[in-house]
């Protein structure tokens, strides 16, 4: 096989390569079972220990006490926007912190279920960082943030303190990227599809005083005590990719875990924004104190170029640079295992587009 392009996409991402082998060497032989992970049942022996010690690297990982349930879902990060404001707010009120596309759309749907107070609110610096001063109500049920903004390439670099109010974190593009201390939160989810795995599989981190508030009158499937009582087994979950995001926990304790993981995605996006600050030609959107280390979005000045940049990348091996339909623009989304090496490599072409069109 030629050489693999370097990809940029903002999820379903890169994984490890080790992990991609991994896969295939086992696709048709899971276990030693003969039988493939996509035909094994999910009630499995060989199964439920990846399920095991997916949980387990997932409390290893993010060092979770046992005050936390974790649990692996449907419905991706979209549909914790529903199931949180449907168990928690239920009809009385709840902070929201407005950071951009996503955080809009969490809003959106603990709109249909209660009083939404915007407590912060970044949109008229047009979501370039994260607000700074918040108006939190005493009466909320949780502050919903959203930890790292995929679409405008911001991120929180701390977190506010709610006091007694419960922070619940959409971390679907930053999970396992950083060291962060659980114990701020009182619920974490995220899509795997960036960080720690595929499509299809959600993680979600509750504290156990969390899910005695949750709305009895639900339907099952939309209680978190249904998921956390049956181990994620309540329905059929997605094996393949509760597997993969167990191949993926293991390349991080591998890989030397969050200090390690951080220390490499802080030098790649430190040469990237250092480049980007460099330059006339390129200028990045987000303001400084707010960057994300996650997805770096940026212009050119003459933005009629973009287009021929974007299809020169392609060209060159890297693929994914377009910013999102909403936005416009270029983002480089270079998640756990996009490698430093890509990073240089493509401020080399970016260096060299310069060259020729500056
Ligand atoms: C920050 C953030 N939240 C939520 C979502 C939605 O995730 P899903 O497609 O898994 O529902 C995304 C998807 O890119 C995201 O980046």
């Amino acid at each position: 096989m030629s050489k693999r392009p370097y990809n940029f996409y903002a999820g379903p991402a890169i994984l490890p390569l080790d992990v991609m082998k991994k896969i295939q060497k086992e696709f048709l032989d899971f276990d030693g079972t003969g039988l493939s992970i996509v035909e094994t049942s999910h009630r499995s022996k060989g199964f439920d220990t990846v399920m095991k010690q997916a949980r387990e690297r997932t409390k290893k990982i993010m060092n979770i006490s046992d005050d936390y349930h974790v649990v692996f879902l449907q419905g991706g990060a979209s549909l914790q926007f529903s199931m949180v404001a449907m168990n928690f707010m239920n009809g009385k009120k709840a902070d929201y912190i407005h950071t951009g596309e996503w955080a809009k759309k969490a809003i959106k749907e603990g709109k249909t279920v209660g009083d939404v107070n915007i407590a912060a609110s970044s949109e008229d610096k047009k979501f370039s960082c994260v607000p700074d001063t918040y108006n939190f109500s005493s009466d909320a049920q949780y502050v919903h943030l959203t930890s790292n903004e995929t679409i405008n390439g911001i991120q929180f670099q701390a977190f506010p303190d709610t006091g007694n109010v419960p922070l619940v974190a959409d971390m679907s593009s930053d999970i396992m990227s950083r060291k962060i201390n659980v114990n701020q939160f009182k619920m974490i989810y995220a899509g795997a599809q960036k960080n720690i795995g595929t499509s299809g599989v959600t993680l979600v981190v509750i504290h156990k005083d969390m899910v005695t508030r949750e709305n009895a009158k639900l339907p099952t499937m939309l209680k978190y005590s249904t998921h956390i009582e049956k181990e994620s087994l309540y329905n059929t979950p997605s094996v393949i990719g509760i597997y993969i995001v167990n191949l993926v926990l293991g390349w991080i304790v591998d890989n030397g875990g969050m200090e390690a993981i951080e220390k490499t995605n802080n030098e790649k996006a430190a040469v990237l924004y250092d480049y980007l600050d460099s330059t006339e030609f390129y200028y990045g959107l987000a303001e400084k104190q707010s960057r994300s280390k996650m997805n770096i979005v940026f212009r050119i000045k003459n933005n009629d170029l973009e287009d021929q940049f974007v299809e020169q990348a392609k060209a060159n091996g890297f693929i994914g640079i377009k910013g999102h339909r909403s936005l416009g623009g270029l983002r480089a989304s270079i998640y756990n295992a996009f490698p430093l090496e890509g990073v240089k490599d493509f401020i080399s072409f970016m260096k060299d587009f310069e060259k020729k069109n500056g």
